[in-house]
């Protein structure tokens, strides 16, 4: 419990506890999106996320988050139109690419392309708010360019360009498998890029809006957001996931496996989470989608082993599956491979990182918080020859 002061005031030490990690910390205003973690809901801009995982597109949420409101149909059709015009990337990214070793990890080689990017970017040396939006629109089309390039370059395949005809969902699958996708796994592509759009103050999210109140650059705020996504506590977790699953192999393994690794103190992946008490609401629809493909290719393993891992966890630890746990098995039914899922995430959050940027920026002061000094005071310097 919280100790009061004679003041009754907490002191700095007591808030600090209270919100290590930020947690509980309000520490900004945004209009973006809003999570009840108590009673599991989510909207971008007032908008449930059911419906919109239902009734949405990803270019439509594109809209949403970075104008405000919904598009129209002709507003659509445009933004869809200058997505699609903008979805081109400069030879020299994948030169660039080319240049790094083989085994680097793909977040690793995303963040340094986005980098680039920047300095081909048309309006590099503009930072008016046109220019920021354009930018903004610009790194939303091609981050799922960059990221089927990085995938493509590793493996010494040569890059597929870009259908215009196809919607962004489709368009990123072909050009990281080289083949047009079915209508099924468009649209599970396209749900999951509608889900994973934006989500408050994420730690990417949260390292994005840091860099932007520098009055940093917008490629070089996105590169802070990838660079924050990576870990495993955060975006990383969805590749984590996968592993597991097959390290587990089959849901007869399954027990054994959590009671070992919680007896270990081990964390799962794809498990707890900093907001939610209660089910994610976009895992809601991971775990249908997850058993849709898997029926659809007469393959449920991954589906039922996630199944069973979740039962398992909910019942040893009281802990739901977040947004990572069933995106792995989905991202796997739909080819893409496991070092892939992170900048998979990347494709989508993009659209709500940029958003943030440019709210940032419009309403900009520098963030720049306080820490509680624990180090000693007092301590004499002592020269470098009587030490
Ligand atoms: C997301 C996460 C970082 C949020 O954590 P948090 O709010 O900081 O909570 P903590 O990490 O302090 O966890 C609180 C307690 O639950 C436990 N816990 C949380 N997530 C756990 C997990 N996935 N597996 C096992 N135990 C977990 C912690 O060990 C801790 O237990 P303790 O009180 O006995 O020490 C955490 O749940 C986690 O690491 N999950 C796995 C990674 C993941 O899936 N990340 C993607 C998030 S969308």
């Amino acid at each position: 419990m919280v100790q009061l002061s004679a003041e009754g005031v907490l002191s700095m030490a007591d808030t600090v506890k209270q919100g290590a990690g930020l947690r509980n910390v309000v520490a900004g205003e945004s209009a973006l999106s809003w999570i009840d973690g108590e009673r599991g809901i989510l909207i971008y801009r007032g908008i449930d996320i059911h419906a919109l995982a239902e009734q949405s597109s990803f270019e439509e949420v594109v809209f949403l988050l970075h104008r405000g409101r919904l598009p129209a149909r002709a507003e659509l059709t445009a933004l869809a139109q200058d997505l699609a015009r903008e979805r081109a990337v400069p030879a020299s990214i994948a030169a660039l690419l080319k240049l790094l070793p083989s085994s680097t990890h793909p977040m690793t080689a995303l963040r340094s392309a986005v980098s680039a990017l920047g300095g081909f970017d048309p309006d590099a040396d503009d930072d008016t708010p046109p220019a920021n939006a354009r930018k903004a629109l610009r790194l939303t089309a091609q981050m799922a360019t960059v990221v089927a390039l990085v995938d493509r370059v590793r493996n010494g395949r040569a890059p597929v360009a870009p259908d215009p005809s196809l919607t962004h969902a489709a368009n990123f699958l072909f050009m990281l498998t080289g083949e047009r996708p079915g209508p099924e796994a468009e649209r599970a592509m396209d749900v999951a890029l509608v889900l994973h759009a934006d989500h408050e103050f994420n730690a990417s999210t949260f390292a994005a809006r840091v860099a932007a109140s520098t009055l940093a650059d917008v490629h070089g705020a996105i590169t802070a957001a990838l660079a924050t996504l990576k870990g495993p506590l955060h975006g990383g977790a969805n590749e984590a996931v996968m592993k597991t699953l097959q390290e587990i192999g089959t849901p007869e393994r399954a027990e054994v496996w959590v009671r070992e690794t919680l007896a270990a103190k081990k964390k799962i992946m794809g498990f707890g989470h900093a907001v939610y008490r209660t089910e994610d609401p976009r895992a809601t629809h991971l775990r249908r989608m997850s058993r849709q493909l898997g029926e659809a290719r007469g393959d449920r393993r991954w589906y039922e082993l996630s199944e069973r891992l979740e039962a398992l966890v909910r019942a040893h630890k009281g802990l739901n599956a977040n947004v990572d746990f069933y995106s792995a098995s989905v991202y796997h039914e739909l080819g893409i491979p496991t070092d892939m899922f992170t900048p998979v995430f990347a494709v989508s959050r993009i659209a709500g990182w940029t958003a943030h940027v440019l709210e940032q920026i419009a309403n900009n002061r520098l963030i720049r918080p306080e820490s509680e000094y624990t180090g000693p005071r007092d301590v004499e310097y002592v020269p470098l020859d009587q030490r």
